[in-house]
């Protein structure tokens, strides 16, 4: 007697895989959508609004504040993206190059933070909270 095998088709294995796929890529673009609300919100304000009115206190210190914000926002939009390269392992001198440009990012975001706080006209106390 003739035995038939049937095998599970192709796509029933990899549903879950689907839907957790689909679950990451939606988390990933909860994470960057609320990266790029905050810089349209906080960040372009500066760069849109370049006078001593609207800067107030950071007026006299711009200078840092550029240099944070500016860099903050590129670390912003370098760090998701190298999860995305370095997790498919995609495209990996690409990947090691926006590593680096990630961490002179973040070391320049820092500086101006430091330069920021430095100089504050808050509570000390406050600034330390950030
Ligand atoms: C752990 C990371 C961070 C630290 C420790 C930090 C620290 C600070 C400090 C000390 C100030 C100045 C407070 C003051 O004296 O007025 C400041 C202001 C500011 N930071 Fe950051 N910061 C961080 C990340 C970021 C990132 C990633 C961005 C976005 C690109 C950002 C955007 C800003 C903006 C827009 C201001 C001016 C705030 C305002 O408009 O009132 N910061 N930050």
């Amino acid at each position: 007697m003739a035995h038939a095998t049937i095998s599970a088709p192709l796509g029933a294995r990899t549903g879950s895989h689907r839907a957790k796929q689909v679950a990451v890529a939606l988390a990933w673009a909860g994470v960057v959508g609320l990266a790029v609300l905050f810089v349209l919100k906080y960040v372009f304000f500066y760069y849109r609004h370049y006078d001593p009115v609207s800067f107030d206190p950071y007026w006299p210190r711009r200078g840092w504040l550029f240099l944070h914000i500016s860099a903050g926002t590129l670390a912003l939009l370098t760090g998701p993206l190298q999860f995305w390269t370095g997790l498919g392992q995609r495209n990996l001198t690409f990947h090691r190059w926006t590593g680096r440009l990630y961490l002179v990012a973040v070391g320049a975001g820092i500086i101006g933070a430091v330069g920021l706080s430095a100089t504050t006209t808050f509570e000390w106390g406050a600034v330390n909270g950030i």
